[in-house]
């Protein structure tokens, strides 16, 4: 039997130019510092201010979700010097830009493993998610310590537990309960997903909800996107004919 178009799909199908739900993997803060001789710790700092002016522009332009690559599960294999700045670089940003973001209506939401971090980073967490709660203009899905493999792993184990418990009916796992157990679980998967620095490889980022995500690789290294960079990935996007493997008149 054939599976009933979901709802996102049917408005995507309609020709809905404007996407819902835009992801992006921030890669080439490195190489944007090495590029000018500098070390690649300030490439992230540089890149924290690309990533605040793309949540106003993702306010402003009414896109309902935003989805950040910010922090790999295999990130943690980096010299432990940059992993440090990167911890520190978070605590520093979420002190310095959580009021502003939260007054402009941006609700926080951590994606990623909760499992085995230290007490200090997981607070930082908490604490952003709980003081923007209440917010609806964007949700801002930050990925850190995510793998798409970890996430479905994990949420097969939640699945597995479910079943075993007799919450759930082995029959009653089908795609949609499967996207239920995803971080992303309360949201439509990605329209279009961004990547930054050139590299065409999905580096382990929201491979479930990627299925039918439009791409859109630059060359601009993370720090350089602008407002411009981001226009063009929507006009790229809103000339698309998306099809979900349907024949479209
Ligand atoms: C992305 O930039 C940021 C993180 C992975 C934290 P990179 O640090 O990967 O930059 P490049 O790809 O080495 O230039
Ligand atoms: C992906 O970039 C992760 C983030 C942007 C946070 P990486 O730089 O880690 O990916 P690879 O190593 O080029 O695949
Ligand atoms: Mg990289």
């Amino acid at each position: 039997m054939l599976k009933a178009i979901d709802e996102h799909q049917e408005q995507a199908l309609q020709q809905d130019k404007v996407p819902q739900h835009v992801a992006i993997t921030m890669d080439g803060n490195g190489r944007w510092a090495q590029k000018r001789g500098l070390p690649r710790y300030m490439g992230h700092s540089e890149g924290v201010k690309a990533l605040i002016s793309a949540v106003k522009f993702c306010v402003k332009k009414g896109i309902s979700i935003l989805t950040v690559f910010a922090f790999s599960t295999e990130n943690w294999y980096r010299p432990k010097g940059e992993v440090n700045y990167l911890m520190g670089l978070m605590k520093r940003t979420f002190e310095k830009h959580i009021e502003e973001l939260s007054s402009q209506g941006v609700r926080v939401v951590w994606i990623g493993d909760r499992n085995g971090l230290s007490k200090d980073i997981t607070n930082i967490w908490l604490n952003a998610e709980e003081l923007t709660k209440n917010n609806n203009r964007l949700i801002l899905n930050i990925a850190f310590n995510y793998g798409g493999r970890n996430e479905i792993t994990n949420a097969t184990r939640r699945i597995v537990d479910e079943v075993l418990t007799g919450k759930i009916n082995p029959e009653e796992i089908t795609e949609e309960l499967l996207s239920r157990y995803m971080y992303t679980g309360k949201y439509v998967d990605p329209d279009l997903i961004i990547r930054t620095g050139g590299e065409y490889r999905l580096s382990n980022f929201l491979l479930w909800q990627a299925a039918y995500a439009e791409w859109h690789i630059t060359d601009t290294l993370w720090p350089d996107f602008s407002d411009e960079d981001f226009e063009i990935a929507l006009l790229s996007f809103s000339r698309r004919q998306r099809r979900f493997g349907r024949v479209v008149e």
